[in-house]
């Protein structure tokens, strides 16, 4: 195994404050989770606590929030394309979001208001298949644009929700440009999970709606302050929210913030290293297993949300993650079992990783981990490529069920 963890720790200076950091308060994931809550198949995500792995890895507690069961989609994402869904509707009918729900917005006399809307978006296969079953189920269009090398299985989960979805010829950035293209073309709304100068209301309001994952981790704590939040990135929105989140929460008890991506894809970890003022990119086909991982070019508010509130910046090779993958299917004595995708168990996997192998001393240094950390980790997604997930478990089988 020749390719290495990279790591970067980023010192915090004391700058003005972020608009941005407004959006991702207490009192905003209040509201975004009581808009979740009203959707009928709304249920909290199990936050696992893998005592026996903590034990095993020399750590007080290793937590687990398993988002294979959010809302049924087996990722995430569901949660950003449900909620800038609808606060685009709320701003449509010139009303608040704490206003709308989803029997609101389903009901004749809304419906009749707002006529049929297509939302288009480009996905890696989580946010498009959240995007779709978000339009589907409020009575709306979903175009999705994917990569070229997007397994049928992401594909076809995608068209079951009723989206026109189709594999492009072109890597994941360059498809994000082709959805804002077609938007402009033929007037359709863009609901894409990144922002970039000039492209920043609609990315903030997805960003806000990962904040229900973050609010019920906290509630599902009860109390126990984690030490140390390892979150994936791919654009790195879902992470700069909860880390702006938890900055807010915990205030002065703020956690360590370690941000994790595949080596093939770490624009992010690139930009913290440099920590020159600007963005920096990875281009190219970025082959990694980490799938929903795999994305060249930063969002703006993310990056300005992280370099406030992420201390440090992880670039690591696929086998980690894989690890993570093994280890979470396969659990130690009484611990529950998570069946944790690439870019899902990539967190999990840095930290066994991280506390197994001898010669990571001066990272658990950087990281300041050691018996008394309390952990928390995002399992993002389930099996979302279920061959790929077995082919990685199995070591090169898939079982003929
Ligand atoms: C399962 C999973 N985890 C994490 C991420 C990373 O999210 P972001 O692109 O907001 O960094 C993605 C992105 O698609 C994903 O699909």
């Amino acid at each position: 195994m020749h390719e290495t963890i990279k790591a970067v720790r980023l010192e915090h200076i004391r700058e003005a404050e972020s608009e941005s950091r407004k959006l991702f308060t207490l009192s905003n994931a209040e509201i975004t989770c009581a808009f979740h809550e009203s959707f009928p198949e709304y249920q909290p995500t199990p936050l696992i606590n893998l005592a026996n792995l903590a034990h095993e890895l020399g750590v007080n507690s290793f937590y687990v929030k398993d988002e294979s069961y959010r809302f049924g989609l087996n990722a995430f994402k569901s949660l950003g394309g449900s909620f800038c869904l609808g606060k685009y509707i709320a701003e449509k009918l010139e009303c608040n979001i704490s206003e709308l729900s989803y029997e609101k917005i389903t009901s004749p006399d809304i419906k009749s208001k707002l006529g049929e809307i297509t939302f288009v978006t480009a996905t890696d296969g989580n946010h498009g298949r959240g995007i779709a079953w978000a339009a589907n189920r409020l009575g709306h269009k979903a175009v999705v644009y994917m990569p070229s090398g997007t397994v049928a299985e992401r594909l076809n989960n995608i068209r079951k929700l009723g989206a026109d979805a189709s594999i492009t010829e072109f890597n994941y950035d360059n498809t994000v440009r082709f959805a804002a293209e077609s938007a402009k073309k033929f007037n359709w709304v863009l609901v894409q999970d990144t922002s970039w100068p000039g492209y920043e209301k609609i990315p903030g309001w997805i960003m806000q709606g990962y904040l229900t994952m973050a609010l019920e981790s906290v509630q599902q704590l009860e109390g126990v302050v984690p030490t140390h939040i390892f979150l994936q990135a791919g654009v790195g929105s879902m992470a700069g929210a909860l880390a702006a989140f938890f900055a807010d929460y915990y205030r002065d008890n703020k956690p360590l913030i370690t941000i994790i991506e595949p080596n093939k894809a770490d624009c992010i970890y690139r930009t913290a290293r440099a920590n020159d003022g600007t963005l920096h990119t990875v281009k190219g086909s970025m082959s990694t297993i980490m799938a929903g991982l795999a994305c060249g070019e930063p969002c703006t508010i993310a990056w300005d949300m992280l370099r406030r509130y992420a201390e440090v910046y992880i670039s690591m090779p696929d086998y980690v993650a894989a690890k993570g993958m093994r280890i979470l299917g396969n659990p130690s004595g009484s611990d529950t079992r998570i069946i944790s995708g690439e870019s899902g168990a990539s967190t999990s996997g840095f930290v066994c990783e991280l506390m197994q192998n001898e010669s990571l001393d001066y990272l658990r240094e950087l990281i300041k981990i050691d018996s008394d950390s309390k952990i928390l980790c995002f399992s993002t997604e389930g099996d979302t490529d279920r061959k790929n997930y077995y082919n990685i478990v199995w070591d090169g089988l898939y079982p003929s069920f």
